[in-house]
């Protein structure tokens, strides 16, 4: 029989020397696998003579147990080991001071818009949406405008791939049509504003293919000039933060309008330096006038029983004479340097009679 005291001092000396759980599984197997050192010494004591097998297998079954235990030992102890690493690895140092959040900011489009609606919205308009993507009919045929009008040629407006039919839809080239769609749907009286994007092929320091119009409509029995007038003097009064802020309206054509009139404010541009309100310039704001009665024919609403004005106004145009932003295309450029400085915390809406309110 091989020198116990030497096997179990072996097999000890490798499970204390085995650095991790796979290192001990093959020194287990090397001891009491089936084919291991204690089990083929196991086998071999069948061999001998009945008492010297009783001392010897009581031997060799000390062993077995010293390596058994000392391997459970080992492994429990690697293991310990191996969780500890695992814990230290993913440890959160809940001490750490927070990263830095940076506060996000409304873009002075998404400002501008939410200023027109609360300042309109005081005044009783509802806000009314209508799709981009739009058809002929709606973004001119129901306007009055006519096939040959400069504002349907290919160079101005971006057209859609013909469908089968032969009809081309159109990128809204206004925010107009949302008049049409308003006046299908709904009975006069009607007050409703359209704020959103429209399209047209241009782009230079001063246009850019995609921009933003708000659109005011107000269907009634005896709505009139004056009522135009006057609600374009009150909510350029409020966005623009000046008391009685002089406008102009200066004649002009619009084939869904008659009369029809583009809307001017006074500013002074002495020095360089904008000032709305004072001197005697003018800046243009957008276009008005009285619904046309062949638009309200074409959305089923009768002419001789109701009348009413439209106005649209330029959104990045209300945007850079309030906040003295100088070139439209940066508003485009997604530059955050810019928005950083031009952006608006969230809720700083103005209203008709107290101005922005942080
Ligand atoms: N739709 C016109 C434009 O885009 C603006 C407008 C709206 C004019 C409503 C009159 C009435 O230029």
């Amino acid at each position: 029989m091989e020198n116990l005291d030497q096997l179990r001092d072996d097999l000890l000396g490798a499970v204390a020397a085995a650095e991790d759980l796979t290192g001990l599984d093959t020194v287990r197997v090397s001891a009491l696998g089936r084919k291991g050192r204690i089990t083929e010494l196991m086998k071999g004591l069948g061999k001998l003579d009945p008492d010297a097998r009783r001392t010897a297998g009581q031997d060799l079954n000390q062993v077995k147990t010293a390596v058994a235990d000392a391997i459970e030992a080992r492994k429990q102890a690697l293991e310990d080991i191996a969780l500890e690493a695992q814990l230290a690895g993913d440890a959160i140092d809940v001490s750490l001071p927070i990263r830095p959040e940076e506060q996000g900011l409304l873009h002075p489009v998404s400002q501008t818009i939410d200023e027109a609606i609360a300042i309109l919205g005081e005044m009783g308009f509802a806000v009314a949406e209508g799709p981009e993507i739009e058809d002929d009919f709606h973004n001119f045929t129901a306007l009055n405008i006519p096939p040959e009008h400069p504002a349907r040629q290919m160079h101005d407006t971006f057209y859609l791939p013909e469908a089968e039919d032969g009809s081309r839809k159109v990128l809204r080239t206004h925010t107009s049509p949302v008049q049409i769609r308003t006046m299908e749907s709904t009975e006069p009286p009607i007050r409703i504003i359209a704020p959103g994007r429209a399209y047209r092929c241009d782009s230079d320091m001063t246009h850019t293919p995609m921009f933003h119009q708000v659109e005011a409509l107000a269907i009634d029995k005896e709505t009139h000039f004056g009522h135009l007038k006057g609600c374009l003097m009150d909510f350029c009064s409020a966005y623009f933060e000046v008391d009685d802020l002089p406008l102009r309206f200066r004649p002009s054509y619009f084939p869904f309008t008659e009369p029809s009139a583009e809307v001017d404010i006074q500013c002074s541009r002495e020095g360089g330096t904008l000032k709305i309100g004072k001197g005697d310039d003018w800046l243009e704001i957008g276009g008005c006038g009285m619904v046309h009665p062949n638009v309200m024919t074409a959305c089923n609403i009768d002419p001789e029983e109701y009348q009413g004005f439209a106005f649209g106004l330029g959104i990045e145009r209300m945007a850079m004479l309030k906040y003295g932003i100088p070139d439209l295309r940066t508003f485009f450029e997604s530059d955050l340097r810019w928005l950083k400085h031009y952006g608006f915390l969230p809720l700083e809406v103005p209203t008709l009679i107290r101005g922005l309110v942080p």
